[in-house]
């Protein structure tokens, strides 16, 4: 069985791979903190300046066959995955900073480590977004495209995305939404199907948030989307059956990461032990442009449902009425500039134990929430751009494999979301096993006492 990087296009159990040939095209709407520091922290590793830490597909191994085998190569070595000396980035946003000047501004990143990376850095211009003030409240900004309609603005990104891989040289694309939380909304009927949505588009119906003009431009043009924000964008039938239809996978949505990233590592060790909870309180303090666009309540409640699903699924009340059938949960967001994007999550969490004695779990995480996101995102374009070139992932649409990346993952519909941490872990190391046809490891373990 393979265990190295293929060159040539591999026959594996489940389909082909074609190889990770050429150079990989990262197209990122929102230039801001994790976008930043998403592209700068890859420079700086590929500059051999700091280490990928956090992220899976560059530090993580892979088990294979039997404990006693000693196979456990490198997750990179073990499926055809771009190497980051491949990527080449753009961006949109609606202010006209480049990424150097964007990434001062987000503030997350040293100055010394940004002069070393300043000349990759500034010469990322961000193209001119396609942008509605009714769905980001609290911004505003120059860099904006004009349209006659959607579809008018949907035709200028699928310029921008030629554009791009023409000026480039990029044998592939990847688009990974780094952009702002958009004010909440749920599927309409300009969500039901392609057909319903480009006619929703043409008319200029409300219902079609920026976002979701980004990735219908995506999937029409084959690339896949990655949803990092919990903005409903290619949640919705129409966005599935596009992405199937051209073969562009997609995942969402909302990084997770701080808090929510907690709560899924110990509610899941709660459950394992049968150890009840009647109420969990996160509150937050974060003072960078996201913090501030969330202060609006139509981007709040975006975030809020996104948080907020994450206990129910894990800890199922309905098989659990004893323990979990009665539980508070509270999630706040405070907008304090003066931490910047160094966030400060409290959690208390109020547990019982034997007999239906309280005991209490107190949380104070110092944060750097954008430190958490870059990894993702970069595990995230990897990971679509080898199910892009799997024939056994391409054509699925929702890649859920990629669950363990996000809070609220999307599913098939009427298929419950899979939140605990261990779980997501154990089904993306499971799926990339059964695409390279190596056994699944299910932990059993017998066979060590025969
Ligand atoms: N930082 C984290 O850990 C984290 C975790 C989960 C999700 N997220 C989500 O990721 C997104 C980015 O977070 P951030 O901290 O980088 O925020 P940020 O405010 O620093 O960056 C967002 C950028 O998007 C731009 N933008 C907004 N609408 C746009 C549009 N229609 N087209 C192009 N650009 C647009 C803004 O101008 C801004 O520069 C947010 O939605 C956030 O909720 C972040």
């Amino acid at each position: 069985m393979p265990t190295t990087k293929k060159q040539n296009k591999s026959n594996t159990g489940t389909g082909e791979i074609a190889p990770a040939k050429g150079k990989l095209g990262v197209m990122i709407p929102g230039m801001g903190a994790v976008a930043t520091t998403f592209v700068a922290g890859v420079e700086a590793v590929r500059k051999g300046i700091s280490k990928p830490i956090g992220s899976l597909t560059q530090m993580g191994t892979i088990r294979l066959g039997k404990r006693t085998d000693g196979r456990s190569p490198k997750i990179n070595e073990f499926v055809p995955l771009a190497g980051l000396n491949d990527l080449v980035f753009t961006g949109w946003d609606i202010f006209e900073d480049d990424m150097y000047a964007a990434a001062g501004k987000a503030g997350v990143l040293d100055r010394s480590l940004l002069e070393q990376v300043k000349p990759f850095l500034s010469s990322i211009k961000p193209r001119k977004a396609v942008f509605d003030k009714n769905y980001v409240k609290k911004l505003d900004g120059p860099n904006v495209k004009k349209g006659k309609n959607k579809m008018d603005l949907a035709e200028q990104l699928r310029d921008d995305i030629r554009d791009f891989r023409k000026s480039s040289g990029a044998d592939r694309l990847v688009m990974a939404w780094c952009g702002s939380t958009e004010t909440f909304i749920e599927a309409g009927p300009a969500h039901q199907s392609v057909a319903a949505l480009e006619k929703a588009m043409q008319k200029n119906d409300e219902s079609i948030a920026p976002s979701m003009i980004y990735a219908y431009a995506a999937l029409k043009e084959g690339v896949p989307f990655s949803n990092g924000a919990p903005n409903l964008t290619v949640d919705v039938p129409a966005m599935h059956e596009l992405s199937k239809q051209m073969n562009a996978p997609i995942c969402g949505k909302d990084y997770k990461t701080g808090q929510t990233l907690i709560k899924t590592i110990l509610a899941p060790g709660f459950k394992a032990r049968m150890i009840g909870l009647n109420g969990w309180f996160s509150t937050n303090i974060l003072g960078n442009r996201d913090g501030e666009v969330l202060e609006d309540p139509g981007s709040f409640k975006t975030k809020e449902e996104s948080k907020l699903s994450v206990l129910e699924h894990i800890l199922q009340p309905e098989l659990y009425p004893d323990l979990y059938g009665n539980i508070f949960h509270k999630v706040r967001i405070n907008y304090y500039p003066p931490r910047g994007d160094n966030k400060e999550g409290w959690d208390n969490i109020d547990i019982f134990g034997w007999l239906g004695y309280p005991m209490q779990i107190k949380v104070d995480f110092l944060c750097r929430d954008s430190i958490l996101a870059a990894p993702i995102v970069l595990d995230l374009v990897l990971f679509l751009d080898l199910a892009k070139r799997s024939s056994a992932l391409r054509g699925i649409g929702i890649q859920e494999w990629l669950s363990f990346y996000f809070k609220s993952p999307m599913t098939a519909p009427g298929l419950y979301p899979e939140h605990d941490l261990f779980i997501q872990s154990m089904k993306l190391k499971n799926t990339l096993r059964h695409l390279m046809g190596e056994e699944m490891i299910t932990h059993l373990g017998l066979e060590y006492y025969d």
